[in-house]
């Protein structure tokens, strides 16, 4: 029997009585969506998922989409991005850092994301976790004199971090060569967006790769926009979730900000990520 164990009361449950590596019937794939939108993440522990596996249990969300980063896919299926700090023969195994910043998955294009699936390979103790905030709770809680003025906003996004855009930081977005460039372009998404499937509202990827508003010079954009950011990501919307070694979490991107870790580079870490973009037709 699958159970839901809710790990906070900001964000975050627990997923127990399920082997991921078995095909989910259509009961049990319901309870992890009606957990996911309630919880904004889920978390499935002791997994052993082979890549295929992993890509199996991914297209039961939607659709899994490549990274524009394409150095560091699977070599066994390229809908799985390698995050490590793992380098062989003096060459990196995986992209090291990805996402040291409050963003959104895929908020730079135009099919946005609907999830990011992470599987624990192997991973240093705790503290090594990502840093999720609630944009639900954080859009409930505005003045109804900002919910106002900005219900009908539209934001430029571009891949990157507007608040640093400096390459050898490592709070940068990570690094696109001149070929992976040339695929990211400017997209537009409401400031405010209703969740897909409940259609709860929430601030949207107001952090990261919002760069501008539209109809609005950039520099009280940028303010407008900071101060959704700084709103947003107190931490009272927040909860960080570490991980441990066969851990598989899931998180909604309609819902959530989050920012990874920087990392001790000296301690070896090794996760596999799948993006997922809605099902057709949502
Ligand atoms: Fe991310």
């Amino acid at each position: 029997m699958v159970t839901v164990h809710p790990i906070s009361e900001i964000l975050g449950a627990r997923i127990e009585g399920l082997d991921l590596s078995e095909r989910l019937d259509a009961s049990q794939s319901q309870c992890l969506a009606d957990a996911l939108h309630r919880h904004g993440f889920i978390v499935l522990k002791n997994q052993s998922l082979t890549a295929a596996q992993m890509v199996t249990f991914a297209k039961g969300w939607g659709r899994p989409s490549p990274h524009v980063i394409d150095t560091f896919h699977h070599p066994e299926d390229a809908n799985i991005l390698i995050l490590s700090n793992v380098f062989k023969q003096g060459k990196p195994t995986g992209l090291v850092d990805a996402g040291t910043y409050f963003h959104t998955d895929y908020s730079y294009l135009d099919d946005v994301a609907r999830c990011t699936i992470l599987h624990a390979q192997d991973v240093p103790a705790a503290p090594n976790g990502t840093t999720f905030a609630n944009q639900a709770k954080a859009y409930a809680d505005l003045p109804s004199g900002m919910k106002e003025k900005i219900k009908h906003l539209v934001v430029k996004h571009h891949y990157g971090n507007r608040d640093d855009l400096n390459q050898q930081s490592r709070s940068v977005a990570s690094v696109l060569n001149p070929d992976q460039a040339k695929k990211v372009n400017w997209v537009r998404h409401p400031l405010v967006r209703k969740h897909p499937f409940s259609g709860q509202a929430a601030l949207y990827a107001v952090s990261g790769s919002a760069f501008g508003i539209e109809g609005m010079d950039d520099e009280e954009a940028l303010a407008l926009l900071r101060e959704l950011s700084a709103h947003a990501t107190q931490e009272a919307y927040c909860y960080t979730n570490n991980y441990e070694n066969g851990d598989v979490i899931v998180w909604d991107n309609a819902l959530l900000l989050h920012s990874a870790p920087l990392i001790d580079l000296t301690r070896p870490r090794t996760l596999w990520r799948v993006t997922v973009l809605n099902p057709l037709g949502v």
